[in-house]
């Protein structure tokens, strides 16, 4: 088992595919992209495959959740899905949507469950400003195509930017209602590459609530069933459908997180936060057995932190950007 010193169990495995991604997300890169990670450096399908089954056959991962950058544009996902689903670990995957009209299909025949879609706004020009792309017609049609092959729910992500896409809360749940996806808005965190995050730029929990109060009635929904998920549900108009909020920064749930992190290039993060690593790949690549590697994991995990420190004085932005841990 994975376990930290605070007793906290990972059993969540977030998987980096690659730190590549055809978006530029203002809360995640700069509009010129970024340098990507040389070829050479990326875990291969078989290395991937290898530590998924070292996961979950001898440390008690349960879940494996697909991310990047953006994971459908690594050219093998269909096969890294299929021969990881073998496993039996739950597999989802987090995208931006583009690509998932094509790939939504194969996927679920691979043995995929569910997505998560980050989608921002439902307004084409709020779109290219946000994402510097002209793509938002690929992705709901992505999203179409996720709920027509059965990978549900179909969760959304959105992350609301102050003076871009802030007026548009109401807009993106009636949306997501009437397309039967389950939206959460996430608050933005110090996780750009550009270093832009500023507290004051972000829109917290209370103001999303806020903005959604505007538009609909919204009830808390059991936070019993919370478990280690970060979202608060509320039940919107009186349920069934339900909103999320994830209070990443100003309502941090470190003391539950059961999630571990593997990056592309074959890092151990134990936390989104983390400012060390611990190097699968070089070990992998040096001719470990899969006891040696999962004794690192082991050891990576149990230097776990208590929690973000985003609000400690002394709090450093990890010097890798969201697009390259991963979601
Ligand atoms: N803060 C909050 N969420 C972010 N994401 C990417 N960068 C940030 C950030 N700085 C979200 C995306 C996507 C998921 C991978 O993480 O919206 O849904
Ligand atoms: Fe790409 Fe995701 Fe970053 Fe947006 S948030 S630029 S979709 S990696």
């Amino acid at each position: 088992m994975l376990v930290d010193t605070f007793g906290r169990v990972a059993t969540d495995l977030r998987v980096s595919l690659t730190d590549r991604c055809n978006l530029r997300c203002a809360y995640c890169m700069p509009p010129e992209g970024l340098d990507w990670l040389p070829k050479p450096d990326l875990l291969t399908a078989d290395e991937i495959v290898r530590l998924v089954g070292i996961g979950v056959e001898r440390l008690g991962i349960r879940e494996v959740r697909y991310t990047g950058g953006e994971p459908l544009l690594r050219r093998e996902i269909v096969e890294i899905v299929a021969r990881t689903s073998a496993t039996g670990a739950e597999l989802s995957l987090t995208t931006n949507g583009i690509g998932l009209a094509r790939l939504a299909e194969p996927l679920a025949e691979a043995g995929l469950r569910r997505v998560n879609v980050s989608l921002d706004t439902i307004d084409r020009d709020t779109f290219i400003r946000l994402a510097h792309r002209d793509r938002l017609d690929d992705v709901l049609a992505g999203l179409v195509a996720a709920a027509r092959a059965g990978l549900t729910p179909v969760k959304v992500n959105a992350v609301l930017m102050r003076g871009i896409n802030d007026h548009e809360a109401v807009p993106l749940l009636r949306h997501c209602l009437e397309h039967g996806y389950e939206l959460r808005f996430i608050e933005q965190m110090p996780l750009d590459a550009q270093h832009g995050w500023r507290r004051e730029g972000m829109i917290t929990a209370d103001e999303i609530l806020a903005l959604l109060k505007e538009g609909f009635d919204l009830a808390e929904d059991d936070p019993e069933a919370r478990g280690s998920a970060p979202a608060e549900r509320f039940l919107v108009d009186g349920g069934p459908a339900v909103v999320g909020v994830i209070g990443s920064v100003t309502r941090p749930f470190c003391g539950s997180c059961d999630r571990v992190r593997l990056t592309a290039d074959g890092q151990i993060r134990n936390c989104l936060f983390a400012t060390e690593e611990s190097d699968l790949r070089a070990a992998l690549r040096g001719g470990a057995s899969d006891e040696e590697l999962a004794e690192r994991w082991i050891a990576a995990v149990r230097g776990k932190k208590a929690g973000h420190g985003i609000d400690d004085p002394s709090f450093l932005q990890p010097a890798r950007p969201m697009s390259a841990i991963g979601g």
